[in-house]
């Protein structure tokens, strides 16, 4: 039973509480549950020597200090690449992606009471997370079953293996995989980082490590790639965290990015039918959710912040992964997708050179086989 004192666990539809760590959805509706937070962010409590992102340990009362399990993950550069241009080079986290702000707070909070139990965790991914899930499982000396699609790229497999984690692919949809991976097995407690709160939780200091960054000043906007919604609804839960307290005075304008064969969000915003294919066949093979779980809720908090949605063709990502790995960054073709965005609205003048911008740079390189063209 979870103590509720500076933060609860709420059902983002039905609005009841959950009182278990281990709720994945809301027991009495099967909705999202969220994270509300009842502490002001205080810029005086982040434990400067820290080099990660537990030097917000303090926003995190739900994990106990001794408890943490990390892998160095966080306090990741920003770098300055052309006047107004910025890159948050998440792709340099331990396992390579973003996700491990995620899993960081995800596991931490519940690897003992999964380990009391005698069990071990199941997660579903396109292939980041699941790496990032087996790494911290594996720091935490918890068992982890990974279920992935079929056409998750070979590094990726290679990499969850490597942790010593089994893999389960599974054919079909992606939601076929959630449905692979939350089967009731004895033993088995279902982690899917989609829709655990305390992963989404874990990518609020994404915003926090921006805005700390630029010495508590927000960038007019920000750029980053969606697929399921955790990282998006992260940033957006992080910079309304700081907003809320005081501690900037906006949340930047945020421009979820989105391929045009897996495009529900951007649709959804401007108010077209979205018919997604049959096969998704991008290059950018960590953007596969045609259907998330978390669409109402990512059109909800990207539309109360008056943010914004973009698409990008094939081409448009190729050109992108190209350009930005002959100028240093190698990143994998879903991060790209990002650049292609805000390339795209740059020709299109929908967003001004002079605004101040960060691109959410979020997996590397190395997780790809595709090659830049030369
Ligand atoms: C490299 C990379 N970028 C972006 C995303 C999109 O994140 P989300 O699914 O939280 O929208 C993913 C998700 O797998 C990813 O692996
Ligand atoms: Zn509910």
């Amino acid at each position: 039973m979870l103590k509720l004192m500076n933060f609860e666990i709420r059902c983002t539809s039905c609005h009841k509480a959950s009182f278990s760590i281990l709720d994945f959805r809301c027991p009495s509706c099967g909705n999202p549950l969220d994270l509300c937070l009842g502490f002001n962010f205080e810029p005086g409590l982040v434990q400067l020597r820290n080099y990660s992102a537990w030097r917000y340990a303090r926003f995190y009362p739900y994990v106990d200090a001794k408890d943490i399990i990390t892998l160095g993950e966080g306090w990741i550069p920003l770098v300055r690449f052309s006047n107004n241009l910025y890159f948050k080079l998440d792709y340099l986290n331990p396992t390579g992606s973003f996700k491990d702000r995620g899993s960081t707070t995800l596991i931490s909070a519940i690897h003992r009471l999964v380990k009391k139990h005698g069990g071990y965790v199941a997660e579903d991914s396109s292939g980041n997370a699941g790496a990032s899930v087996a790494a911290y499982s594996t720091r935490a000396q918890l068992k982890a079953k990974i279920y992935v699609p079929e056409n998750v790229s070979g590094p990726k497999i290679s990499q969850i293996k490597s942790y010593g984690m089994p893999v389960v692919k599974v054919a079909g949809s992606r939601s076929q995989v959630a449905e692979k991976a939350q089967r009731a097995e004895e033993g088995r407690f279902y982690v899917g980082h989609i829709f655990h709160p305390f992963f989404r939780d874990g990518i609020r200091t994404l915003a926090y490590e921006i805005a700390e960054q630029f010495n508590w000043k927000t960038p007019e906007r920000i750029y980053l790639p969606v697929s399921a919604g955790t990282l998006l609804l992260g940033v957006i839960s992080g910079f309304r965290h700081l907003a809320d307290s005081g501690t900037i005075n906006n949340v930047p304008k945020i421009i979820a990015c989105q391929t045009r064969q897996v495009s529900p969000l951007y649709h959804r915003i401007r108010k077209l039918k979205y018919k997604p294919p049959k096969k998704v066949t991008s290059v950018a093979d960590a953007l596969v959710s045609t259907n998330p779980p978390l669409l109402d809720l990512m059109t909800k908090e990207l539309q109360e912040i008056r943010g914004d949605a973009e698409i990008v063709d094939e081409k448009e990502i190729v050109d992108a992964f190209t350009e930005l790995a002959h100028k240093g960054f190698f990143v994998e073709p879903s991060s790209a997708v990002a650049y292609a965005a805000y390339q795209k609205q740059l020709r299109n003048k929908e967003t001004p050179k002079t605004d101040k911008t960060v691109i959410v740079l979020t997996g590397h390189g190395l997780k790809t086989t595709l090659q830049p063209a030369s």
